[in-house]
């Protein structure tokens, strides 16, 4: 699969604070990318300059085979993009943006009430901007981003501020964006979004991309720890436990184990085990690290902080 954005060697500065520090990543065409990390870890200024907002201070970039900045209307024509922190006129009403937004472009629009009917926003075409909620606001954004149906959509933090409803449903929202063979890069600071939504991350952390894989790429190399928590009154079912290669740990507390170790395989071996000598259990489950894991084991500190 060919790469629609290539990045190499990006370094952008604002004085004295390296925002972004040698970037370099290629997202594939058709893919969901997303650029994951912490307040301040310079998502937001990556994708400025791959967009032609910022000029980065030195390095390369190239968007569908353009240059963000010589070819910056042939580039327009052809991207999406939802802005982290936009505003609109106050009494612009929602169908008049999407509107102006479709004159902008010099090809045909989408259908719009279709998209805003995807979005959610039927209801509320008729009303003013400064009415709407931060929610309505974002998805408004997002089908501003999706009117010139672009090849390529940029999508900087997504569903924050949304409720968890509205959130799965941008999600399928743009799920359904990819399924249409176009591309998408985003930013987040919700793990559970990225791991959820993306093809591949690239997790940034003081303007550096340290690592990109899938998400289960990234937690398989970085995080094999398994965990199995399961309740059961056999007397000797420990030593049963302790002898899987796999494990590393067993804890007992009354009738619940806690079974530790490494590796894909150690699920299915406690299973195996469990049927091999006949324990029943009465509650089973299993603890599998995630992003966030990933996240701490490579920089110390949780995303959070
Ligand atoms: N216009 C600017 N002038 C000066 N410094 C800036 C500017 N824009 C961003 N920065 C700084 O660059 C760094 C990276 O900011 P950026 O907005 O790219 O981060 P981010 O990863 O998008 O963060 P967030 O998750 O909060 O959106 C931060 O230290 C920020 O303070
Ligand atoms: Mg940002």
């Amino acid at each position: 699969m060919h790469s629609v954005i290539e990045v190499s060697g990006v370094r952008k500065t604002y004085g004295k604070t390296v925002a972004v520090d040698e970037a370099s990543f290629d997202v594939k065409q058709g893919e969901i990318f997303g650029l994951i990390g912490p307040n301040g870890a310079g998502k937001t200024t990556t994708m400025e300059c791959i967009e032609g907002i910022r000029k980065p201070d030195r390095g390369t970039i190239a968007v569908l085979g353009l240059d963000p900045f010589r070819q910056v209307y042939k580039m327009q024509e052809r991207i999406g993009v939802q802005l982290q922190q936009a505003q609109l006129q106050k009494r612009i009403k929602v169908w008049e943006a999407v509107d102006l937004w479709a004159s902008l472009y010099g090809k045909k629009a989408v259908d719009a009430e279709r998209l805003l009917e995807q979005l959610g926003l039927t209801d509320k075409r008729s009303a003013w901007f400064m009415n709407l909620s931060g929610g309505q606001k974002q998805r408004l954004f997002i089908a501003l981003a999706l009117i010139n149906d672009p090849e390529v959509v940029f999508l900087d933090e997504l569903t924050t501020g949304l409720d968890p409803q509205a959130r799965h449903a941008i999600w399928d929202l743009v799920r359904s964006i990819r399924e249409r063979g176009k591309t998408v890069f985003l930013t987040t600071h919700l793990m559970e979004e990225a791991e959820r939504l993306c093809d591949r991350v690239a997790i940034m952390d003081h303007g550096r991309i340290i690592d990109i894989d899938s998400p289960e790429g990234l937690i398989r190399r970085h995080c094999p720890e398994r965990t199995v928590v399961l309740t059961q009154d056999y007397e000797s079912a420990g030593e049963h436990f302790e002898k899987i290669p796999q494990v590393e740990s067993v804890i007992r507390d009354n009738q619940r184990f806690t079974i530790r170790g490494r590796g894909d395989d150690l699920v299915t071996e406690v299973i195996h085990c469990l049927s091999e000598n006949d324990i029943r259990v009465t509650d089973f489950r299993t603890i599998l690290p995630n992003l966030e894991d990933v996240f701490l084991k490579l920089t110390g500190r949780s995303i959070r902080e």
